[in-house]
């Protein structure tokens, strides 16, 4: 008998396999307080968008996203698309809009919010400093000064006592390496300089206001899990040289390793200082992780030091609009597996690109999910997932021209729109899996990819 033509067919047909995620991970989407709130007139960033110049096409917060009046309005998409949990930020101008003052509207607001996120089946997961700082913090030098440290404890001491009861996951502090890197070293955020030896004294600031906050949720929240969250760059070598080889590696351990490796071990390495911050070691309950993109790293005697940099994007690159980012999924497992050397579950706390039509999302979203199953698979520890971001939002520097939402944002009218990705997440947060027919409804030019023949 021939059997061929069985054979054949059985060969031709594609592997339908489906990536299975824990019945226990959180699946959400992650926001900042200054970027959908609206309205934040007291920090430094309000001042910093007035003056011409400072962000792309002069774009301004203004409204935002209207979370302030109505957070609630969004909080309901996110919990359509089936997210089980939710990261957001607090608003220091807010709660304390004059030293030492506290405002207790604004308080109980944030209490009403984070009520709203758990009355929707969702977790919360708050940060305390997410790269704004009332506009009297900015005057008195903000991180570069020491007393900012007892300044961050009052108002942490004041939002933990508030919505202690609440919240479960805690980040005392967003991305310090980028806020350090961003304020003081590029000059894109303000105060728009001082130099490399202010931006270290401020994360050594950083790191003491997040030892103490840790101790001080530990103690007023008992049973929460606090966490650093470090945006990971995969950075590599543009060449074979030496100095390329050196460049890149200096870099990286600056960039990727320094701040985590203070919070682990307490003590700090050259360039971020000597000797040790008392109560800072082991003082991370998870390891936030945020993953966007890779750069290619050249030595360049035009560069300051101590880095001798210079970053550029590999001329093969799959670019995301703007030219924000290399689109290099692969990279998140990478960074899981270092993020997994701190021997502690590991949340991804952001990831995702801007991309205003819509065109690239839906396949990142799948491919960046397919690595984070990966590391799974592996028995890392990966607990959730939160894509930046749920809506378009105000996004710093590049203002309003880079759109990071599942929704799209008409900013002028507040008008909404579901993006296919934003469905596309809401089926695989829904079902906790990816199988073929999303992918072969959604992003087709990633079959391939994913279920190889
Ligand atoms: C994150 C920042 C967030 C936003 C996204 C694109 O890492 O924390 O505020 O800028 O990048």
């Amino acid at each position: 008998m021939d059997n061929r033509r069985g054979l054949e067919s059985t060969e031709k047909r594609v592997p339908k396999a489906t990536f299975f995620f824990p019945p226990d991970f959180l699946w959400g989407t992650a926001t900042s307080g200054h970027q959908v709130e609206g309205n934040n007139l007291n920090n430094d960033w309000w001042a910093w968008e007035q003056q011409r110049g400072r962000i792309q096409n002069d774009g301004r917060s203004g409204l935002a996203c209207n979370w302030w009046e109505n957070a609630e309005a969004d909080l309901d998409r996110a919990a359509q698309l089936g997210n089980n949990a939710h990261r957001l930020s607090i608003e220091w101008s807010r709660v304390e809009p004059e030293p030492g003052r506290f405002d207790l509207d604004a308080l109980s607001r944030y209490r009403q919010i984070i009520a709203a996120v758990r009355r929707r089946g969702m977790e919360p997961m708050v940060t305390l400093h997410h790269f704004t700082n009332p506009q009297w913090l900015a005057e008195r030098g903000a991180w570069s000064r020491t007393t900012v440290v007892e300044a961050f404890v009052g108002y942490a001491r004041r939002v933990a006592e508030t919505v202690g009861d609440l919240v479960g996951l805690w980040i005392p502090i967003n991305e310090p390496e980028v806020y350090v890197a961003m304020a003081y070293v590029e000059a894109k955020f303000p105060p728009g300089g001082g130099g490399f030896r202010v931006a270290m004294a401020a994360a050594r600031n950083m790191l003491q206001a997040h030892a103490k906050v840790y101790h001080l949720i530990h103690d007023l929240c008992p049973g929460s899990a606090v966490g650093i969250c470090h945006n990971l760059r995969i950075m590599e070598p543009k060449s074979k040289s030496l100095l390329d080889g050196w460049a890149a590696r200096n870099l990286d351990h600056i960039y990727n390793d320094q701040f985590a490796q203070a919070v682990l071990t307490g003590r700090l390495r050259r360039p971020l200082g000597r000797g040790r911050i008392r109560g800072l070691a082991g003082t991370l309950d998870f390891y936030g992780l945020n993953y966007y993109t890779r750069e290619m790293v050249n030595f360049s005697l035009a560069e300051p030091p101590p880095f001798f940099a210079r970053r550029s994007f590999s001329p093969e690159a799959v670019m995301s609009d703007n030219r924000y980012g290399e689109i290099f999924p692969r990279g998140m497992f990478q960074a899981i597996k270092r993020a997994a050397a701190y021997r502690r579950p590991v949340y991804i706390t952001a990831n995702g690109l801007p991309d205003a039509d819509d065109d690239q999302r839906p396949g990142f979203l799948i491919t960046h999910l397919r690595q984070v199953w990966s590391a799974i698979q592996f028995n890392i520890p990966v607990k959730g997932y939160f894509h930046w971001s749920l809506v378009d939002n105000f996004e710093w520097d590049r203002g309003w021209v880079e759109r990071f939402g599942l929704v799209g944002l008409d900013s002028t009218t507040q008008e909404r729109t579901m993006r296919r990705s934003g469905e596309l997440f809401g089926r695989i947060c829904r079902a906790g899996r990816i199988d073929w027919e999303m992918v072969h409804e959604f992003a087709p030019e990633t079959l391939d990819e994913l279920f190889p023949q």
